[in-house]
């Protein structure tokens, strides 16, 4: 009787709980319309538009305001003051700043938001992808792209988690984060933001950004919490050309089975904003494509959070895809396609008066207009800036704690991919002789990649210097009497960006020589966007001749790979005895290497993109056609064929693991039914580790081509030397469905073959 009572008593205060977050939420639309209805049209126009912090600082305003930062009270006034702007983003001087310099800022820019006539509060915006990277201090994790080769979903939580409290300790409620970018194409510059090559990947990471990043419910309110932004939206990465913001052609059957899953699963968890695609899809910019904004992202995915352009966006509708004849064509044709703030960000005043000025035309209804304000004020109480708008670096006492510190690490420690290992060279021991070699070997630059520190990554070297690259790490295991660096190659700084040369070129091949192994930390340097752009995947020419020179000297050769997208290798590969991915790891990459290289980690990262052999023969691991299946008759092999250098999935072990017993409990099932699925994995070799089981699945035939194998699940477990562990998945028929060329999400009756590392399992679905 009394578990009855407090039984119900839990229930009822359960459901009290509920409705009363109910309650808030209607209250928030309550407050949200009564500020609108005191609103002018200007006012309402200036909530959506978004500038960029130098805009309103001394000096010039394109990325150039004076140092230290300063306000310039006459553009502030004119901003703020005179045209109601509801947002600002980015540094200033693409340049990290301590977090008690971002309180002052956020600070004055709040006050100066109270003068207002509604003091309705700014939402600042900043990219932090991968910790709170604009941030002198703060704790930076390894990118997207590292953090998918975890397989361990915990990673991305901690990486969001972390980054939303150092953001927020800033004073920073706003994070364009997370990238759900499909990483379909190598050459693309911004692959290393993503998840890689898998829908399913992308989705199971995505899903715990949004969690880390704004927890459970309404708990953006909370000062822990940042508004996640999904970008960029829809199928920004897969250009033809291989180049940023170039145009892409892909049909929308391609578009829904492989693009749009991860942003899905990412409304479905609650992310409150989105940044469309920069580019151009079937000849259409995607910010003036209502089809895509309103019809698929906002009608049928039900989105109610903000949409918001990307940098410059609007503008480049008239400016670059000459697809408006006009500013005031191009505002009208990005906020009637379902836009609701433009990231302007410098000429906010011709975005205003010519929003303004179409809406007294009618051509943008004025409820349009209240739809976009409406979404954004939302956004702003979900956050609490209308009670609590600044926060105060002293109330975090975890910021950069040794606590955040250690996730970080154990993110890079998990990624790292063993590709290659022969005759077990790797693990070494303490008292092996080294030379570490090549322009990676002791940069903080490029661990840490694109958007950290500045957008192209480029001031890791002033702000990173307490932690160590790959050589200071490995000097820590070893000691200087065991362990020598000279560059061979060195990334130079010219102008604006940098070039590779020769350093100590000739000293680096005598000095192989003399040691009993070298570590050659090869790849590249620092880039995001446009200035990442490529010519030739391949390994830059001055590496690779410095890796066959190396190699040369007859020692064995440890090739350490740290870089944003997989560049080609197959010329050198074969003259390496070892080689490692590091993708790139962060601060505490250097760390985390020299703790696999030595043995005191076994690496458990598996490749979360298939690692092309040449830049001609970008296939992705769901190609269509298998060896059996080729559409080329006969039995030769042609050039064709998929033959990567290594697949999706790919990495080994210090020890070895061995499945069997891979079973289904139904050998048919039907649409409401599920399918468990079951397989024994035993740790066979000398060491500890952990493993990923995946589970694939190959429809045998489809009404469209069916993918030769797709990733349906995956678990990452560990297992002591000698263990076995069962590991189960539940499948059901939307695990195993696929877009048709009609755009419809099905399954198809008849056969699958289900796999696991190298089982396989027959079962049918019958409707
Ligand atoms: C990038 C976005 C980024 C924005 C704001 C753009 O150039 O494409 O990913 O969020 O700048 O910095």
């Amino acid at each position: 009787m009394k578990k009855i009572k407090s039984l119900s008593l839990l229930l009822v205060s359960v459901t009290l709980l509920f409705n009363s977050c109910k309650n808030e939420k209607s209250e928030i639309d309550k407050k949200v319309d009564r500020l609108l209805s005191q609103m002018t049209l200007e006012e309402k126009v200036g909530q959506m538009t978004q500038i960029t912090l130098d805009a309103i600082g001394n000096g010039e305003s394109v990325f150039a305001s004076k140092i230290p930062f300063e306000f310039d009270s006459t553009r502030i006034n004119n901003a703020l003051q005179k045209y109601y702007v509801g947002s600002i983003l980015n540094t200033t001087n693409n340049y990290a700043l301590p977090p008690s310099q971002w309180n002052e800022i956020i600070s004055k820019i709040q006050a100066a938001a109270q003068k207002t006539r509604l003091k309705i509060p700014i939402i600042y915006g900043i990219d932090a992808i991968h910790g709170s990277t604009y941030t002198v201090g703060s704790t930076i994790f390894p990118q997207q792209i590292t953090l998918a080769a975890t397989f361990n979903p915990q990673n991305a939580y901690n990486m969001a988690n972390v980054c939303a409290y150092e953001t927020r300790a800033c004073g920073i409620p706003w994070n364009f984060s997370p990238v759900l970018d499909l990483g379909a194409d190598p050459r693309f510059s911004r692959q290393f933001e993503g998840f890689g090559e898998d829908p399913l990947l992308g989705k199971v990471m995505g899903e715990q950004i949004i969690k880390g990043y704004e927890g459970k419910g309404d708990s953006i309110i909370e000062s822990t919490k940042v508004a996640s932004c999904l970008k960029h939206f829809l199928a920004y990465s897969v250009p033809n050309s291989g180049k940023d913001r170039t145009p892409a052609y892909i049909p929308e059957h391609v578009i829904r089975e492989y693009h749009l899953p991860q942003f899905k699963a990412a409304i479905d968890a609650g992310a409150e904003s989105v940044m469309i695609n920069s580019g151009l899809i079937n000849g259409v910019s995607v910010h003036a494509n209502h089809d895509i904004i309103t019809k698929l992202l906002k009608e049928e995915l039900g989105f109610e959070g903000v949409v918001v352009t990307d940098w410059m966006d609007i503008i480049n509708l008239q400016k670059r895809d000459k697809i408006a004849a006009n500013n005031k064509e191009a505002v009208k044709m990005a906020i009637n396609a379902g836009i609701d703030m433009s990231m302007v960000p410098y000429d906010y005043v011709s975005f205003c008066d010519d929003l303004v000025a179409l809406v007294n035309e009618g051509e943008v209804k004025e409820s349009r207009i209240d739809d976009a304000v409406r979404r954004i004020l939302k956004l702003k109480f979900k956050l609490g800036l209308f009670d609590k708008p600044l926060t105060n670096i002293n109330d975090y006492p975890d910021f950069a704690s040794a606590k955040h510190e250690k996730m970080a690490y154990q993110a890079a420690s998990e990624a790292i991919t063993l590709l290659k290992n022969e005759g077990a060279i790797l693990p070494i021991s303490k008292s092996t002789k080294i030379l570490v070699t090549g322009p990676n070997a002791n940069s903080m630059r490029s661990l840490n990649g694109g958007w950290s520190y500045s957008w192209q990554g480029d001031k890791a070297e002033q702000f990173a210097t307490k932690y160590n690259t790959f050589y200071e790490a490995i000097l820590q295991k070893s000691s200087s009497k065991n362990i020598k660096h000279i560059p061979g190659v060195s990334y130079i700084e010219t102008g604006k960006y940098f070039e590779e040369k020769e350093n100590k070129y000739n000293e680096a091949i005598i000095a192989a020589r003399n040691v009993d192994v070298v570590i050659l930390c090869l790849g590249e340097n620092t880039y995001t966007e446009k200035p990442g752009d490529l010519n030739d995947l391949n390994l830059s020419a001055l590496q690779t001749k410095l890796a066959i020179d190396i190699a040369k000297s007859g020692k064995p050769v440890i090739l350490v790979l740290n870089e944003g997208r997989p560049r080609c290798i197959s010329t050198i590969e074969p003259y390496m005895k070892a080689i490692v991915q590091t993708y790139l790891p962060g601060n505490y990459g250097g760390n985390a290497l020299a703790d696999i290289l030595y043995g005191d980690v076994n690496p458990s990262g598996k490749l979360p993109y298939t690692y092309p052999a040449y830049p001609n023969s970008i296939v992705n691991y769901y190609h269509k056609f298998s060896e059996e299946q080729k559409p080329s008759e006969g039995a030769y092999k042609y050039e064709s064929d998929y033959n990567p250098q290594y697949e999706f999935g790919y990495g080994l072990s210090y020890t070895t693991f061995e499945y069997s017993n891979l079973k289904a409990d139904k050998e048919l099932f039907a649409d409401n039914q599920t399918v468990t699925v079951s397989v024994s994995i035993k740790n066979t070799g000398m060491f500890d580790g952990k493993e990923t089981v995946m589970l694939y699945s190959s429809d045998k035939v489809a009404s469209i081509s069916p993918d030769v194998k797709r990733l349906r699940k995956f678990e990452k477990i560990f297992l002591k030397k000698g263990e076995t562990k069962t590991v189960q998945f539940t499948i059901n028929a939307s695990d195993l469905a696929f877009v048709n060329q009609y755009n419809q999400t099905i399954t198809e009756n008849g056969e699958f073959e289900l796999r696991i590392a190298n089982l396989s399992k027959q079962i049918f679905f019958e409707n």
